[in-house]
C-alpha cells in the first residue's frame, strides 16, 4: 500500500501526481509486446494500470482448476516498472464452461428470453453458482496479490448493471418481499392489489414484473408498486454480489480501498445506496461530442455527492473515440485534456482511461487507446496523452484531496426517479433528469458550485436547496425539509411534487400532499400540455413560457409571485413563495424556459447569499476545489475559439507557470484550460 495518501482515499500514482493510466489488457497480447508497452507507458507518464477486468476464463479454466501463472508474470512486470495497480476481480463475465455446466448463471431478459453464453455483464446475480465462484475468485486474488506493494485499490466486477427475470431471481424477490413486508396483507396493501383483481393469497402467485406479466413496453408497467419494488430488489441483488466480493478481498487486505466503476446517472442502480458500501467512488465518463459540458459536469457532481463530497476516481474515459455510438467521432485536439481537467475540477483525483492498447479483434477493436494499431508513439492521441501526463507531473498532488465548496444543492433520489417515470400520466414527456438538468445548468452557467445530494444528506450546509419534481416524499422527509426552511433555508419545489409515498401510493387530501403546509398551497389539478403548446407568465417584469405541465393551485398562506396568462386558469398562481420561520419555500408550478431558470436561480442565489465564483463568460466553465488555505479555480474553455478575460483576483496560473494580478488581462485558447491557484482568503466573492 502506498504511503502518503494525503487527503485522498487512494494515493498518488507515482507518488508525484494524480494516478494517470487506465485499463490494460496484456493478457490479450503475446509477451513480446509487453516490454514495448512498458516503454510507451514510461514515455507517456503512465503510472497506474487497471488490470484483470475480464480474465475469469483465463484464471479458472474449469471448475476445479485455477491458473494464475500469467497474471503473476503481468503483476511482476508491472511491479518492476514501478506502476501502481488497480486490480479487478474479473467477475463481470463468466467463463463459457460455467454457462454450459450451470445454465442458471445465464440471465433471462425482460421479454422472457433465456440468454446463452455470450457478451459480458451476463451473470444472474441470484445464481448460487455465480455467487459461489465470483466470491471464490475474488478471495483467491486477494490471497495471492494482496501483499503487492503497488496494489492501490480493488476494482470489483465492472459496471454492474442490466437485469434478470429468471426463476432464481423470482425466488430471491419473494425472500426480499417477505423481509420487507412480512405479511401478504401488507404486500397487498402497498401494491394496491385490489385494483384489477390482483389480490395475492400465496407468495408463490407473485410473478417477476417483466413483459410476460405487468410490463407492456420496456419501461412501462401496469402496477407501479410491483415494478418499483423489483427495481429496488434488483439493485440490491447486484449490490449483494458486490458486497460479497468486498468482504472476500477485505478479509485479506483490510487497508486496501475497494471500489467498483459506476456510470454517472445510471438509472437501474441506486448508487446513493451503493455508495455506503464503497470505500471510494469511481466512475466511467463517456460523453459524446454533442453532450453539453453542463451534463458532464452534472454527472461528476452526482458522483462527488455520493460520498459527501469526497474526491472520486475517474476510472475510465476514452482517449479519443468510442466504438459503441452510431457515429464514433474523434475527440477534437485538446478535448481529451479539457475533459480530464473538467473531471478534476469537479473532484476527480485520478485521470484514467479505457484503454492502454487497442485490441485486434471483437467489438472494441476500434475503441480509442493510448497505443493505437500502428503500435508506436507517433500518433496525435499518444502525443496528447503524453503532454497531459507531463502536465500532471508539473501540477503534482496540489489539489488532490481538495473539496468543492458548494452552498447550493440539488436533491436527487433514485426511488423518486423510478417512481416518477413509471407513473402512467400526466405526461409521457416528463423525465426526471430533464428537470434536474434544467436547474443544474442554471447554477452551472452562473459559476455557482452546486452539490447533488440525497435524502440522507444534511441540508444545513446549504443556503439554497432545489428539489426538482419531488414526486415521492419518503417518510419523515417533509419534516426534514420544513425544519430546514424554518431555520432559514431557501427551498425550491416544482410541479408534480408531494404526490405519493414510498410505495407510490397517493397521499390523500390534496396535492402536494405532505408538502402542502410547507408550501402553503393546494394544487387542485394539473394540465399536461402537448409538445409545442404553451401558457405563459410574467415574473419581475419579464415574460416566460409555461410548458409541459401546468399545476392549477390555490393559495393557503403562500404569496403569489406570478400567475398564468391564458386558458381557463388564467390569473391563478403559477409561481408561489411561502415564508416559514426564517426561510422561504418556493413552488414553480410549471416547466419554463432555460432563461427563466437562469433568472430565477440568479435571483434566489443572490437573495440567499449564495455567490458565483467568477463573472460568467459564455462557454467558459469555472469550477473550484479547495484545501487548507488554498483554492484552485479551473477555467475550462468549451468554446472552439479563444476568449480574453480580466483577472478578478490575483493568482498563479499553474499550467502557464506565471502569476497574474487582479485586473490583468488573460487569454484562454479555444478548448483551453487554466488552473488558477489563489489564496482562500483572497476570495471575497466565494461564499464559503
Ligand atoms: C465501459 C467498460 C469498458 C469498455 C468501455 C468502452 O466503460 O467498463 O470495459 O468496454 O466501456 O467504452
Ligand atoms: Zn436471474
Amino acid at each position: 500500500m502506498l504511503q502518503n495518501r494525503g487527503t485522498s482515499i487512494f494515493g498518488p500514482g507515482d507518488g508525484q501526481k494524480l494516478p494517470f493510466g487506465g485499463d490494460y489488457n496484456p493478457e490479450q497480447w503475446p509477451e513480446e509486446i509487453w516490454e514495448e508497452d512498458m516503454r510507451l507507458f514510461h514515455l507517456a507518464g503512465v503510472d497506474c494500470v487497471t488490470l484483470n477486468v475480464f480474465s475469469w476464463a483465463a484464471l479458472q479454466p474449469d471448475e476445479e482448476t485455477y491458473s494464475f501463472e500469467r497474471l503473476d508474470k503481468i503483476m511482476e512486470m508491472i511491479r518492476r516498472n514501478h506502476l501502481q495497480v488497480i486490480l479487478a476481480t474479473s467477475t463481470a463475465a463468466h467463463p463459457a464452461w460455467m454457462a454450459r455446466k450451470y445454465p442458471e448463471v445465464l440471465r433471462v431478459e425482460m421479454n422472457g428470453m433465456k440468454r446463452r453464453f455470450g457478451g459480458r455483464h451476463n451473470s444472474c446475480p441470484n445464481s448460487p453458482v455465480y455467487q459461489k465462484y465470483s466470491v471464490a475468485l475474488a478471495g483467491k486474488l486477494a490471497a495471492r496479490y494482496g501483499k503487492s506493494e503497488n496494489l492501490m485499490a480493488w476494482h470489483i466486477n465492472n459496471e454492474y448493471g442490466g437485469e434478470c427475470y429468471c426463476e432464481n431471481c423470482r425466488q430471491a424477490f419473494l425472500v426480499w418481499l417477505k423481509e420487507k413486508y412480512h405479511t401478504l396483507e401488507e404486500l397487498n396493501r402497498v401494491w394496491n392489489t385490489s385494483f384489477w383483481g390482483h389480490t395475492f393469497y400465496d407468495w408463490e402467485e407473485i410473478a417477476a414484473p417483466d413483459l410476460r406479466s405487468e410490463h407492456f413496453e420496456r419501461g412501462r408497467t401496469m402496477f407501479q408498486g410491483i415494478s418499483l419494488d423489483y427495481r429496488r430488489f434488483f439493485s440490491d441483488s447486484l449490490l449483494a454480489n458486490y458486497q460479497a466480493e468486498y468482504r472476500a478481498v477485505k478479509a485479506y487486505t483490510p487497508d486496501i480501498p475497494v471500489t467498483t466503476n459506476l456510470m454517472g446517472f445510471y438509472k437501474p442502480l441506486d448508487y446513493q445506496k451503493w455508495s455506503r458500501y464503497m470505500d471510494f467512488i469511481s466512475w466511467d465518463n463517456y460523453p459524446d461530442n454533442e453532450t453539453p459540458a453542463a451534463v458532464t459536469a452534472m454527472n461528476h457532481d452526482l458522483m462527488r455527492g455520493l460520498k459527501g463530497g469526497q474526491p472520486f476516481a475517474l476510472m475510465e474515459q476514452t482517449p479519443s473515440v468510442t466504438n459503441w455510438l452510431s457515429y464514433n467521432a474523434l475527440k477534437r485536439p485538446g478535448v481529451m485534456r479539457l475533459l480530464s481537467y473538467q473531471a478534476a475540477a469537479h473532484g476527480a483525483d485520478s485521470i484514467l482511461f479505457f484503454q492502454m492498447r487497442r485490441s485486434i479483434g471483437a467489438c472494441e477493436k476500434y475503441h480509442g487507446a493510448l497505443i493505437d494499431h500502428a503500435g508506436h508513439e507517433h500518433t496525435r492521441v499518444f502525443r496528447e496523452m503524453q503532454e497531459l501526463g507531463a502536465e500532471l507531473k508539473k501540477l503534482g498532488t496540489s489539489f488532490m484531496g481538495g473539496r468543492v465548496p458548494a452552498r447550493a444543492a440539488i436533491l436527487v433520489d433514485w426511488d423518486n426517479w423510478w417512481a416518477l417515470e413509471y407513473s402512467a400520466g400526466p405526461s409521457c414527456d416528463l423525465k426526471y433528469l430533464d428537470e434536474v438538468e434544467r436547474y443544474y445548468s442554471a447554477f452551472y452557467e452562473q459559476n455557482i458550485p452546486v452539490d447533488l445530494i440525497s435524502v440522507e444528506d444534511a441540508l444545513a450546509p446549504y443556503s439554497l436547496v432545489v428539489c426538482p419534481v419531488l414526486y415521492m416524499v419518503k417518510p419523515g422527509y417533509d419534516q426534514v425539509l420544513s425544519r430546514y426552511v424554518e431555520q432559514g433555508g431557501t427551498a425550491v419545489f416544482t410541479f408534480f411534487s408531494g404526490i405519493v409515498d414510498e410505495h407510490d401510493l397517493v397521499t390523500l387530501g390534496g396535492y402536494p400532499g405532505k408538502l402542502r403546509t410547507l408550501l402553503g398551497i393546494w394544487v387542485e389539478e394539473s394540465d399536461a400540455l402537448p409538445l409545442g403548446m404553451a401558457n405563459g407568465f410574467t415574473w419581475r417584469k419579464k415574460h416566460y413560457p409555461a410548458q409541459l405541465l401546468c399545476d392549477i393551485m390555490h393559495l393557503e398562506g403562500a404569496k403569489e409571485e406570478a400567475a398564468y396568462e391564458s386558458d381557463f386558469y388564467a390569473h391563478t398562481p403559477v409561481l408561489t413563495m411561502n415564508t416559514l420561520g426564517k426561510g422561504k419555500a418556493w413552488y414553480v408550478g410549471t416547466r419554463s424556459s432555460r432563461e427563466f431558470y437562469r433568472d430565477f436561480i440568479h435571483a434566489l442565489a443572490a437573495e440567499s447569499g449564495v455567490k458565483e465564483i467568477w463573472t460568467p463568460i459564455p462557454g467558459v466553465e469555472v469550477s473550484i476545489r479547495q484545501k487548507d488555505e488554498e483554492a484552485w479555480m479551473f477555467f475550462l474553455n468549451h468554446n472552439p475559439d479563444g476568449v480574453e478575460m480580466t483577472a478578478e483576483l490575483a493568482g498563479n496560473s499553474l499550467l502557464e507557470g506565471r502569476r497574474y494580478k487582479a485586473g490583468d488581462r488573460l487569454f484562454l485558447p479555444g478548448k483551453g484550460v487554466m488552473i488558477y491557484q489563489v489564496a482562500k482568503t483572497s476570495m471575497s466573492r466565494q461564499g464559503s
